[in-house]
């Protein structure tokens, strides 16, 4: 394959990058990553030699159409976008631009070049939230964002629906729980938790802590991408794939899981006032998923053990 990886220097986009580099040396890649805040091209170092990097903005149609030209791309994976809600919450406009305008433009590039597969890689968050007792979010579902994030995120999802029933192009879009691991951005949950604990620092915990996440491994995340690159049909009449590990927990218990591996007191969670629309509970059916193949291999413990260790060298070196 010749794939443009969009957002590759960031937390997921680069655990695909290194792992695609290394199970299918024969391919081509271009990552195509703006290099926000959330990115580090440190992540790619031990494959730049082996890769095309392009530092640009998915919103550049010229760029995006030049670069799937003259690599010969046939197949785009998705993962470049603003994530953090709380930037949203803030100022939804980076998120409309990048999330939805940058989405619209690689359309465009699928448009010209009508034989390019393009995964999308989106959010269980565009189904909105659930209470303790509902059924888990299934593909049927309707779209129910909350947040101007999760609102940016489902519009690209309808873009990509709509360019497949108009001009035919070949899309499909996976739907993930939360993902944990190495490489995410400093500011988001578990790493906050991580960084406050080692320095002994108050933990910021919203509301009382209570809100569920449904936790995914974030290589396993990337072998279900690879599963739906490699699945016949995948690209026909823009299938959508949830992805999750069945792992729901609350984020306090995320966060005590994280203080005993590191042997600190739960005196350091500060109770700080909620998210504004703070979503509840996010659960995904991932059946259809797992009929193809695909189960994850990572337990919570695991992972969050691997993680802590990887944080642990990056905040104190
Ligand atoms: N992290 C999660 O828990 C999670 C869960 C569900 C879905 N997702 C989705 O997975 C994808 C990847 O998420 P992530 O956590 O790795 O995000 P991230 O914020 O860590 O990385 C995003 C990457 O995209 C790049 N980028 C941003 N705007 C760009 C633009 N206009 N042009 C080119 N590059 C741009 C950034 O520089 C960064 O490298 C996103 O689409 C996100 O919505 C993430």
């Amino acid at each position: 394959m010749n794939l443009l990886v969009t957002g590759g220097a960031g937390f997921i986009g680069s655990h695909f990058v290194l792992r695609h580099v290394e199970a299918f040396p024969k391919d081509r890649l271009v990552v195509l990553d703006k290099l926000t805040y959330a990115a580090d091209k440190k992540f790619l170092s031990p494959v730049l030699q082996s890769i095309t990097f392009v530092e640009g903005d998915i919103a550049d149609m010229t760029l995006v159409k030049t670069l799937v030209s003259d690599h010969a791309i046939d197949t785009i994976v998705d993962f470049a976008a603003e994530t953090h809600v709380d930037r949203s919450i803030a100022d939804p406009f980076p998120f409309l631009q990048t999330n939805v305008l940058g989405v619209a433009s690689l359309i465009e590039a699928c448009k010209a070049n009508p034989s390019v597969r393009f995964l999308h890689v989106s959010t269980d968050e565009v189904y909105g939230d659930l209470k303790d007792d509902d059924a888990p979010k299934r593909i049927e579902d309707p779209l129910r964002p909350s947040s101007p994030y999760a609102a940016s995120k489902a519009s690209g999802d309808l873009l990509i629906e709509a360019a497949e029933r108009t001009y035919g192009i070949k899309a499909a879009i996976s739907r993930c729980t939360n993902n944990f691991g190495p490489h995410q951005a400093g500011e988001k949950f578990i790493p906050t938790v991580i960084r406050c604990a080692m320095h002994d620092q108050p933990i910021p915990i919203y509301a009382e802590g209570k809100n569920k996440r449904d936790w995914l491994y974030v290589t396993d995340h990337c072998d279900a991408l690879e599963m739906i690159l490699k699945t016949p049909n995948a690209f026909d009449a823009c299938k959508i794939f949830n992805v999750s590990a069945d792992s729901e927990k609350e984020n306090i218990d995320v966060a005590r899981a994280i203080l005993k591996i590191l042997g600190k007191p739960e005196s350091l969670f500060a109770f700080v006032k909620d998210r504004p629309g703070h979503d509840w509970r996010y659960a995904l059916d991932s059946s259809q998923t797992r009929a193809l193949g695909w189960k994850p291999n990572i337990s919570f413990e695991e992972g969050l053990s691997k993680t802590i260790s990887w944080y642990g060298q990056r905040f104190v070196g």
